[in-house]
């Protein structure tokens, strides 16, 4: 019996699918070396021995799985709000990312964003750092150090930004990427590996063809998973337009490198504009749609059709995309997924039924989760990432089922309601 062997009580709820919930009032969730061993109304007979934590009157959840933030952009996050995407990227975004040059600034700033993630609801992240390989190992460690679940890319970009931040050529970009691989391997920690690499091509303006080549050799030898930007902004889906004439669509400008899903698994961030052969692309390569709603709308990128992913089948979760978003809680990316499926009418999608609270709630634990693996589910066998929430101050006059209780939480709750926090078993603090 090791300290990930116990059993919590409480009120518990999981997604089962994409459109339901699994509700147990006042039952018991056996974590079992670090995963769940299941849902019981009586603890079973074989896990009797182990310690019960009570927390009877609580709601107990998966741990939220943001796939889509950016780590030095947490600083100036509600800064530029009234921007839009390539303006606020040159104002805001970039000014701020040549600054972790400096690893001093970056542990300062890196600090203040793990310190945050503990606090919140959010158990597992996909983050983009910056260009430089220092910094990116030091949020690496930092992260490691938090018990929270990680993919972090040292970011790529040899074209179209500033001096300062543009890495020199594609030669010395892949280089830089294959040092950051190199330290961090010898560093890696192979008992509890909580934090790991992934390739990140900023999006298609910033890496040339060189670059993406080079990614693409990269991806073969290390077996890396990557993450990137598609399809956000009208403005720049033209820009990329202009860039790659020979390009069928955005996503096809990935494609060309063998860098979008298939044996590479992929998060593509925002793919607002996405429609025919790009869908399509997403479908059959099994790419993941990181929805960052929020940020879209702050970014005045526009609203993603999320109803004809999943209707597609095309596997979808949630992101902040901090500082595109402000506030780091995947509660508040649901609500916000949520709005914007039902403002998509006014486009004149009347035929998309809007998304329900059950939906939401899957999105951002197991439709996110399934990312990392078995993750985001209470089911026997998946990874245990749990938020045990205190409902009680906000609880109304009247009775409330569990999915009303959870509905709830992902409206009013903040991180002051978390009372307690678990990533593969282990507490977070
Ligand atoms: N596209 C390229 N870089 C960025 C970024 O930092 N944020 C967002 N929202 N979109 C991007
Ligand atoms: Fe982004």
């Amino acid at each position: 019996m090791g300290y990930r062997d116990f059993v919590l009580k409480g009120d518990i709820a999981y997604s089962i699918a994409k459109d339901a919930l699994c509700t147990s009032e006042n039952s018991f969730l056996v974590c079992s070396d670090g995963k769940s061993a299941g849902v019981f109304s009586q603890v079973p007979a074989q896990y009797r021995q182990l310690p019960l934590i009570d927390y009877t009157g609580k709601l107990i959840i998966p741990g939220l799985i943001d796939l889509h933030l950016h780590a030095p952009q947490f600083s100036f996050r509600a800064l530029g709000m009234d921007l839009e995407l390539l303006d606020w990227l040159k104002v805001r975004a970039f000014p701020e990312e040549a600054k972790y040059q400096d690893t001093a600034y970056a542990l300062r700033a890196y600090t203040a964003l793990v310190e945050d993630l503990k606090k919140g609801p959010n158990t597992r992240c996909c983050i983009f750092a910056t260009v430089h390989v220092p910094a990116t190992l030091l949020l690496m460690d930092l992260l490691e150090a938090s018990g929270l679940v990680s993919l972090v890319g040292k970011v790529n970009m040899d074209r179209n930004s500033p001096d300062g931040l543009r890495e020199t050529d594609a030669a010395a970009s892949i280089g830089a990427t294959r040092e950051w691989l190199d330290r961090y391997a010898e560093k890696k920690d192979k008992k509890n590996t909580n934090c790991g690499p992934i390739l990140t091509p900023r999006f298609i303006p910033s890496c040339t063809d060189d670059l993406m080549r080079g990614l693409s050799k990269l991806q073969k030898q290390y077996r890396l998973p990557l993450q990137s930007h598609l399809s956000e902004n009208q403005r720049e889906i033209a820009w990329v337009r202009e860039l790659c004439p020979e390009s069928s669509c955005y996503g096809d400008a990935y494609t060309r490198f063998d860098l979008f899903g298939a044996e590479v698994p992929t998060i593509m961030a925002h793919c607002v504009w996405t429609e025919g052969e790009e869908m399509e692309l997403l479908r059959r390569r099994g790419v993941y749609v990181a929805h960052c709603p929020q940020s879209n709308s702050n970014l005045a990128s526009g609203m993603a059709p999320i109803r004809r992913y999943l209707d597609a089948g095309i596997a979808v979760g949630l992101g902040s995309d901090i500082a595109g978003g402000a506030h780091t809680s995947i509660f508040r990316t649901m609500t916000e997924a949520i709005q914007i499926s039902k403002l998509r009418r006014f486009t004149g999608a009347c035929d998309e039924t809007p998304l329900t609270m059950e939906e939401v709630f899957y999105l951002g634990t197991l439709g996110g989760g399934s990312f990392f693996g078995q993750v985001g589910s209470f089911a026997a066998g998946y990874e245990f990432d749990a938020l045990v929430m205190d409902d009680t101050s906000f609880a109304p006059p009247f009775a409330l089922t569990l999915g009303d209780r959870l509905e709830r939480a992902m409206y009013l709750s903040d991180d002051r309601h978390i009372i307690a926090k678990y990533v593969r078993g282990g507490v977070i603090q």
